[in-house]
């Protein structure tokens, strides 16, 4: 879901329209604008689907210089064009678009609004009908959507943005949970979810914080605080190339973002090593992490399973216990902590609210954490006591790829700085900076060879209902990554399962034809992986080796360069998301944008 506003350009329409396209890979189902000509005249226009289906609607009337827009992932209510935002309030006066979920809406419409026939079946639009009838009991436009927001209860996450048709160059913003970006423009402003929808605009963007509210105005951005203090907040500069966001030559982005690994291993290496081999990592940092007596790594989806690997990494090369947790697991119902807990945070966005309801926790419990993540800026970069950055350019495809080899790759630098601050000798002789050029160039080798594993694909997984990767060690960690990858873009039920826990249970689901992918990249658990895909073969599966070089035997389909074992699923994956591709376009599906499925989830 994602939002965007402008006032004080005349190309408000195309600059709305256009942001929500850059947005789209955000994940949504419906989306809708409003539009006003500051001369009585206003527009709403909204549409289930696409961004496309919405811009066939939006006819040569529709034009004005402020305006809202947003894209919708449902959460309450189906997908339609009634669900889809902006709201308006029954007098047609107000306009509203949010992110986020209001955790007391039920509350409210008994208690204030039981008279008024909804339209829709979402939360949004309670809000926007608090503001209609504050406005109409007297209050000025500001003071209703303070109040209402008073009414809101502490559970709520919200990006409001508001217009008023009687006042119609301003847009009220408002935030808690849910990220939101005023954008400074030449004589106009712009409001966001994501610095990416508005770069053609501008460049410089000012962060809000929880519980503040802003008046944006063409010349002015009032940002007030929760006792309407007024708050002078300069805006900081987002380097991203427009161009780092388009396509070029690529059909889709998940191949582009698959394409793009070498490099961003070859980045990481160069932003994080000095030219004498060192690794560059600030000491605050270190110092922080030399205090833990145990580490805790929170995340979800991809990222979680890159902890799952970072887990392997801190504990095998620095001896440091590490746990590794699913944030919305955490969130509510954490484990029992070690004396000295530090915390990490993966996250691609750095604005998952499972995750980030967890860093709010760790705050205020005290301890120290740090984010890595691939956005500057965002929310859980700002309030963790550390960040390490990605440096993987945006990622746009929904399905994540680049991000998890990045963030692996960070974990082991970490790792390397880690061990080195505390004298580890495995540490200390783990070379992370060869083996990450290693794995670059490995990496190359396996995105070279993509006619081979279309061809795979297509025998494999062109028609399954069902597939399995399985595993062992870090192999296991692979197996769950590459399994979601398949299950994202392809839709086939897929199981990432511990090779040797199959037999226990779901070896019952193995039929004649039934793919099963086996990774193979550990010396110590190569014999065992091997007899369990035996198993399985004994039983009719369809059965496709993933092998390290060294480990390969013959018929073995697909050969991975050789990396140290702890590295491997860096290599190791670089298949299985070029499998999840190609069984997607061998199904006809829109690998970009998967159903039901959102880029960043910033509600709970
Ligand atoms: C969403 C995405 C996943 C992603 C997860 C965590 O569910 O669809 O691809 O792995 O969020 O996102 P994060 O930005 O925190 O890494």
């Amino acid at each position: 879901c994602g939002i965007v506003g402008v006032t004080g350009n005349q190309n408000a329409t195309d600059i709305l329209l256009d942001g929500l396209q850059q947005l789209e890979y955000r994940g949504y189902d419906s989306a809708g604008i409003y539009v006003n000509d500051q001369h009585g005249d206003g527009f709403l226009v909204k549409e289930k689907g696409r961004i496309a289906d919405l811009r066939a609607l939006v006819g040569p009337e529709v034009k004005g210089s402020t305006g809202i827009g947003h894209t919708r992932w449902a959460t309450h209510g189906v997908p339609s064009v009634t669900n889809a935002h902006p709201h308006v309030s029954a007098d047609g006066r107000f306009f509203l678009v949010h992110n986020g979920v209001i955790g007391n809406f039920s509350g409210l419409r008994e208690k204030y609004l039981a008279d008024v026939e909804l339209k829709s079946d979402t939360d949004t639009e309670i809000i926007v009908q608090l503001v209609g009838k504050f406005a109409a009991e007297g209050l000025d436009t500001f003071a209703a959507f303070r109040k209402v927001l008073s009414l809101v209860d502490e559970s709520s996450s919200y990006a409001f943005l508001l217009m008023d048709k009687e006042d119609p160059s301003k847009l009220f913003v408002a935030k808690n949970k849910s990220p939101l970006l005023i954008g400074v423009g030449d004589g106009f402003n712009v409001v966001c979810s994501d610095a990416l929808a508005m770069l053609n605009q501008t460049h410089d963007f000012i962060e809000l914080t929880d519980g503040e509210v802003v008046i944006v105005e063409p010349q002015s951005i009032k940002i007030l605080d929760q006792d309407d203090n007024e708050i002078k907040r300069e805006p900081f500069h987002v380097d991203t190339d427009p161009e780092a966001v388009q396509k070029g030559a690529y059909a889709h982005y998940m191949l582009k973002e698959i394409d793009e690994q070498p490099g961003v291993m070859r980045k990481l290496v160069q932003e994080y090593f000095n030219e004498d081999g060192t690794v560059k990592i600030d000491q605050a940092l270190l110092d922080d992490l030399s205090q833990a007596d145990r580490l805790y790594i929170v995340a979800a989806g991809t990222s979680y399973h890159a902890g799952l690997v970072g887990k392997e990494l801190f504990e095998k090369l620095a001896n440091i216990p590490t746990e590794v947790h699913v944030a919305s697991e955490f969130a509510y119902n954490p484990p029992l902590l070690s004396e000295k807990p530090f915390f990490i945070f993966l996250t691609q966005s750095g604005e998952t609210a499972d995750s980030r309801q967890v860093l709010t926790q760790v705050n205020k419990w005290g301890y120290p954490s740090l984010t890595i993540t691939n956005v500057p800026n965002s929310t859980l970069s700002r309030e963790a006591t550390h960040t390490l950055l990605l440096h993987a350019g945006p990622e746009i495809a929904v399905a994540s790829t680049k991000a998890y080899t990045a963030q692996i790759a960070l974990e082991a630098i970490l790792v390397k700085a880690y061990g080195e601050a505390k004298n580890i000798e495995r540490a200390k002789e783990f070379d992370v900076a060869k083996e990450l050029t290693k794995v670059a160039n490995g990496m190359q080798e396996l995105v070279d060879e993509k006619g081979k594993i279309e061809q795979i694909a297509k025998d494999l997984l062109a028609t399954t209902r069902n597939a399995f990767y399985i595993g062992r060690g870090v192999d296991y960690a692979l197996a769950q990554e590459a399994a979601l990858k398949l299950k994202e873009v392809s839709y086939i039920q897929t199981e990432g399962f511990a090779s040797g826990e199959l037999k226990h249970g779901t070896i019952a689901l193995i039929e004649d034809g039934t793919p099963v992918v086996a990774i193979i990249t550990d010396p110590k658990m190569a014999a065992h992986t091997r007899s369990n895909a035996q198993e399985v073969i004994a039983r009719g599966a369809n059965v496709l080796f993933i092998a390290s070089r060294d480990l390969a035997v013959a018929g073995d389909q697909i050969i991975l360069p050789d990396i140290d074992p702890l590295l491997s699923p860096l290599v190791s994956v670089v298949p299985t998301q070029l499998l999840a591709y190609y069984a997607s376009m061998q199904r006809g599906y829109d690998v970009d944008k998967p159903r039901n499925l959102a880029k960043s989830v910033t509600v709970e």
